[in-house]
Protein backbone atom coordinates (compact mmCIF):
# COMPACT_ATOMS: atom_id res chain seq x y z
CA UNK A 1 0.00 0.00 0.00
CA UNK A 2 1.60 3.37 -0.67
CA UNK A 3 2.63 5.42 2.00
CA UNK A 4 1.12 8.84 2.76
CA UNK A 5 1.52 11.99 4.58
CA UNK A 6 -0.95 12.85 7.06
CA UNK A 7 -1.20 15.98 8.94
CA UNK A 8 -3.89 17.02 11.94
CA UNK A 9 -4.42 20.50 12.86
CA UNK A 10 -6.79 21.94 15.34
CA UNK A 11 -7.18 23.96 18.43
CA UNK A 12 -5.70 23.89 21.27
CA UNK A 13 -6.52 20.87 23.69
CA UNK A 14 -8.91 19.53 20.90
CA UNK A 15 -7.58 16.03 21.77
CA UNK A 16 -5.12 15.89 17.64
CA UNK A 17 -2.60 15.02 19.69
CA UNK A 18 -4.23 11.55 21.13
CA UNK A 19 -6.26 10.91 18.04
CA UNK A 20 -2.75 11.37 16.07
CA UNK A 21 -0.78 8.71 18.24
CA UNK A 22 -3.41 6.17 18.07
CA UNK A 23 -3.66 6.75 14.13
CA UNK A 24 -0.21 5.99 13.83
CA UNK A 25 -0.20 3.28 15.77
CA UNK A 26 -2.89 1.64 14.56
CA UNK A 27 -1.34 1.99 11.00
CA UNK A 28 2.29 2.10 11.54
CA UNK A 29 2.84 5.02 10.82
CA UNK A 30 5.65 7.41 12.55
CA UNK A 31 3.96 10.31 14.79
CA UNK A 32 5.49 13.29 15.32
CA UNK A 33 3.85 16.25 17.80
CA UNK A 34 5.26 19.36 16.60
CA UNK A 35 3.43 21.10 19.25
CA UNK A 36 5.77 19.52 21.68
CA UNK A 37 9.03 21.46 19.66
CA UNK A 38 7.64 24.55 20.61
CA UNK A 39 7.35 24.21 23.70
CA UNK A 40 10.71 22.39 24.45
CA UNK A 41 11.71 25.65 22.50
CA UNK A 42 9.83 27.73 24.47
CA UNK A 43 11.70 25.95 27.49
CA UNK A 44 14.71 26.60 26.50
CA UNK A 45 14.24 30.35 26.60
CA UNK A 46 12.67 30.36 30.23
CA UNK A 47 15.48 28.42 31.10
CA UNK A 48 17.77 31.26 29.69
CA UNK A 49 15.95 34.09 31.01
CA UNK A 50 14.62 35.35 27.76
CA UNK A 51 11.23 35.71 28.70
CA UNK A 52 10.02 38.53 31.25
CA UNK A 53 6.52 39.77 32.43
CA UNK A 54 7.54 42.94 31.34
CA UNK A 55 8.92 42.82 28.07
CA UNK A 56 8.02 39.49 27.01
CA UNK A 57 10.50 36.81 25.12
CA UNK A 58 14.08 38.42 23.99
CA UNK A 59 13.03 37.38 20.46
CA UNK A 60 16.96 38.60 19.37
CA UNK A 61 18.41 36.35 21.78
CA UNK A 62 16.20 33.15 21.30
CA UNK A 63 17.05 33.19 17.52
CA UNK A 64 21.14 33.86 18.02
CA UNK A 65 20.72 30.63 20.54
CA UNK A 66 18.44 28.41 17.74
CA UNK A 67 21.42 26.25 16.19
CA UNK A 68 22.04 25.49 20.35
CA UNK A 69 18.72 24.15 20.68
CA UNK A 70 18.33 20.47 19.15
CA UNK A 71 14.98 18.84 19.89
CA UNK A 72 14.37 14.80 19.17
CA UNK A 73 11.99 12.27 20.38
CA UNK A 74 12.56 8.98 21.98
CA UNK A 75 10.00 6.41 22.46
CA UNK A 76 10.18 5.39 26.21
CA UNK A 77 9.90 1.76 27.82
CA UNK A 78 6.14 2.40 28.71
CA UNK A 79 5.95 2.60 24.79
CA UNK A 80 5.23 6.49 25.34
CA UNK A 81 6.70 9.11 23.40
CA UNK A 82 9.05 11.44 25.18
CA UNK A 83 10.66 14.51 23.76
CA UNK A 84 14.31 15.19 24.40
CA UNK A 85 15.92 18.82 24.90
CA UNK A 86 19.62 18.92 23.67
CA UNK A 87 19.22 15.16 24.93
CA UNK A 88 17.63 15.73 28.40
CA UNK A 89 14.22 14.51 28.53
CA UNK A 90 11.77 17.27 29.26
CA UNK A 91 8.06 15.88 28.52
CA UNK A 92 7.24 16.45 31.37
CA UNK A 93 8.15 19.93 32.20
CA UNK A 94 7.36 20.71 28.39
CA UNK A 95 3.27 20.29 29.56
CA UNK A 96 3.33 22.48 32.40
CA UNK A 97 1.16 25.69 33.06
CA UNK A 98 4.56 27.57 32.51
CA UNK A 99 5.72 26.18 29.39
CA UNK A 100 2.04 26.21 28.52
CA UNK A 101 1.91 29.99 29.65
CA UNK A 102 4.97 31.49 27.29
CA UNK A 103 4.91 28.63 23.96
CA UNK A 104 2.18 30.68 21.87
CA UNK A 105 4.67 34.21 22.04
CA UNK A 106 7.36 31.73 21.27
CA UNK A 107 5.52 30.51 18.24
CA UNK A 108 4.78 33.69 16.51
CA UNK A 109 8.35 34.62 16.11
CA UNK A 110 9.13 33.53 11.83
CA UNK A 111 12.46 32.75 12.64
CA UNK A 112 11.60 30.14 15.23
CA UNK A 113 8.71 28.65 12.64
CA UNK A 114 11.42 28.22 10.50
CA UNK A 115 13.35 26.54 11.97
CA UNK A 116 11.07 23.96 13.24
CA UNK A 117 8.94 23.55 10.22
CA UNK A 118 12.39 22.82 8.69
CA UNK A 119 13.08 20.16 11.09
CA UNK A 120 9.63 18.59 10.82
CA UNK A 121 9.65 18.57 6.62
CA UNK A 122 13.19 16.39 6.94
CA UNK A 123 10.90 14.47 9.22
CA UNK A 124 8.03 13.61 7.02
CA UNK A 125 10.39 13.22 3.57
CA UNK A 126 9.53 9.61 3.69
CA UNK A 127 6.17 9.88 4.19
CA UNK A 128 4.44 7.48 6.63
CA UNK A 129 4.07 9.90 8.94
CA UNK A 130 1.45 11.60 10.87
CA UNK A 131 2.04 15.17 12.64
CA UNK A 132 0.11 17.65 14.49
CA UNK A 133 -0.16 20.57 14.94
CA UNK A 134 -1.08 24.35 13.62
CA UNK A 135 0.33 24.67 10.30
CA UNK A 136 0.95 21.05 9.20
CA UNK A 137 -2.18 21.15 6.35
CA UNK A 138 -1.14 24.88 5.09
CA UNK A 139 2.57 25.71 5.57
CA UNK A 140 4.91 22.44 6.52
CA UNK A 141 3.25 19.57 4.48
CA UNK A 142 0.46 21.58 1.87
CA UNK A 143 0.57 18.72 -0.43
CA UNK A 144 -0.26 16.05 2.41
CA UNK A 145 -2.86 13.75 0.50
CA UNK A 146 -5.31 13.27 4.56
CA UNK A 147 -5.64 16.37 6.04
CA UNK A 148 -7.70 16.36 9.46
CA UNK A 149 -8.92 20.16 10.94
CA UNK A 150 -9.76 19.39 14.65
CA UNK A 151 -12.40 21.42 16.74
CA UNK A 152 -13.96 21.09 20.01
CA UNK A 153 -15.83 24.06 22.07
CA UNK A 154 -13.16 25.63 24.24
CA UNK A 155 -14.95 24.44 27.85
CA UNK A 156 -14.94 20.80 26.54
CA UNK A 157 -11.67 21.43 25.72
CA UNK A 158 -10.15 23.25 28.68
CA UNK A 159 -11.87 20.29 30.33
CA UNK A 160 -9.98 17.53 29.00
CA UNK A 161 -6.51 20.00 29.38
CA UNK A 162 -7.82 20.03 33.31
CA UNK A 163 -8.68 16.42 33.62
CA UNK A 164 -5.15 15.39 32.09
CA UNK A 165 -3.28 17.55 34.13
CA UNK A 166 -4.84 16.57 37.17
CA UNK A 167 -4.07 13.14 36.03
CA UNK A 168 -0.24 13.41 35.84
CA UNK A 169 -0.31 14.94 38.91
CA UNK A 170 -0.48 18.48 38.42
CA UNK A 171 -2.86 20.21 40.53
CA UNK A 172 -4.29 23.24 38.60
CA UNK A 173 -7.22 25.82 38.30
CA UNK A 174 -9.73 25.40 35.77
CA UNK A 175 -10.02 28.71 35.09
CA UNK A 176 -6.72 28.72 34.24
CA UNK A 177 -6.58 26.32 32.25
CA UNK A 178 -9.64 27.87 30.41
CA UNK A 179 -8.31 31.37 30.37
CA UNK A 180 -4.59 30.24 28.68
CA UNK A 181 -6.46 28.21 26.29
CA UNK A 182 -8.95 31.16 25.04
CA UNK A 183 -6.03 33.37 25.15
CA UNK A 184 -3.86 30.59 22.89
CA UNK A 185 -6.94 30.05 20.36
CA UNK A 186 -6.78 34.25 19.74
CA UNK A 187 -2.68 34.36 19.20
CA UNK A 188 -2.50 31.09 17.27
CA UNK A 189 -5.10 32.52 14.82
CA UNK A 190 -4.39 36.17 14.67
CA UNK A 191 -0.76 35.64 14.48
CA UNK A 192 0.96 36.91 10.91
CA UNK A 193 3.46 34.00 10.63
CA UNK A 194 1.22 30.49 9.42
CA UNK A 195 -1.95 31.17 11.64
CA UNK A 196 -4.00 28.30 12.76
CA UNK A 197 -6.74 27.84 9.91
CA UNK A 198 -8.04 25.21 8.21
CA UNK A 199 -6.84 24.17 4.89
CA UNK A 200 -9.01 24.46 2.04
CA UNK A 201 -8.53 20.31 1.24
CA UNK A 202 -9.11 19.18 5.06
CA UNK A 203 -12.07 17.04 6.53
CA UNK A 204 -13.45 18.76 9.59
CA UNK A 205 -13.80 17.08 12.66
CA UNK A 206 -15.70 18.15 15.39
CA UNK A 207 -15.53 15.96 18.17
CA UNK A 208 -17.20 17.87 20.99
CA UNK A 209 -19.71 14.98 21.42
CA UNK A 210 -17.34 12.15 20.04
CA UNK A 211 -15.89 8.82 21.29
CA UNK A 212 -12.39 8.40 20.77
CA UNK A 213 -13.44 5.07 19.27
CA UNK A 214 -15.98 6.88 16.76
CA UNK A 215 -13.14 9.36 16.32
CA UNK A 216 -10.79 6.13 15.08
CA UNK A 217 -13.29 5.12 13.29
CA UNK A 218 -14.28 8.27 10.83
CA UNK A 219 -10.10 8.48 10.69
CA UNK A 220 -9.64 4.86 9.44
CA UNK A 221 -12.16 5.14 6.77
CA UNK A 222 -10.30 8.33 5.35
CA UNK A 223 -7.03 6.78 5.53
CA UNK A 224 -8.36 4.19 3.31
CA UNK A 225 -10.23 6.14 0.80
CA UNK A 226 -6.98 8.17 0.70
CA UNK A 227 -4.66 5.05 0.61
CA UNK A 228 -6.85 2.95 -1.93
CA UNK A 229 -5.93 2.48 -5.44
O1 LIG B 1 -1.81 22.32 24.21
P1 LIG B 1 -1.88 21.69 22.88
O2 LIG B 1 -1.56 20.23 22.86
O3 LIG B 1 -3.10 21.97 22.17
O4 LIG B 1 -0.82 22.47 22.06
P2 LIG B 1 0.47 21.95 21.40
O5 LIG B 1 0.13 21.19 20.17
O6 LIG B 1 1.34 21.33 22.43
O7 LIG B 1 1.12 23.33 20.94
C1 LIG B 1 1.49 24.33 21.86
C2 LIG B 1 1.55 25.68 21.16
O8 LIG B 1 2.59 25.64 20.16
C3 LIG B 1 0.31 26.12 20.41
O9 LIG B 1 -0.62 26.82 21.21
C4 LIG B 1 0.87 27.02 19.32
O10 LIG B 1 1.06 28.32 19.81
C5 LIG B 1 2.22 26.42 19.03
N1 LIG B 1 2.24 25.57 17.84
C6 LIG B 1 2.36 26.19 16.62
O11 LIG B 1 2.39 27.41 16.54
N2 LIG B 1 2.47 25.44 15.48
C7 LIG B 1 2.43 24.10 15.54
N3 LIG B 1 2.57 23.41 14.42
C8 LIG B 1 2.26 23.45 16.77
C9 LIG B 1 2.16 24.22 17.91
Amino acid sequence: MKKITIAIDGFSSSGKSTMAKQLAKKIGYVYVDSGAMYRATTLYALRHGMTSKDSGVDTTSLIAALPDIHISFIIAPDETQHTLLNGEDVEKEIRGMEVSGWVSPVAVIPEVRHYLVELQQQYGKDKGIVMDGRDIGTTVFPDAEMKVFVQASPEVRAKRRFDELIEKGTPSDFEAVLANIKERDHIDTTRKESPLRKAEDAFVLDNDRMSRDEQMEVLLKLFEEKTRG
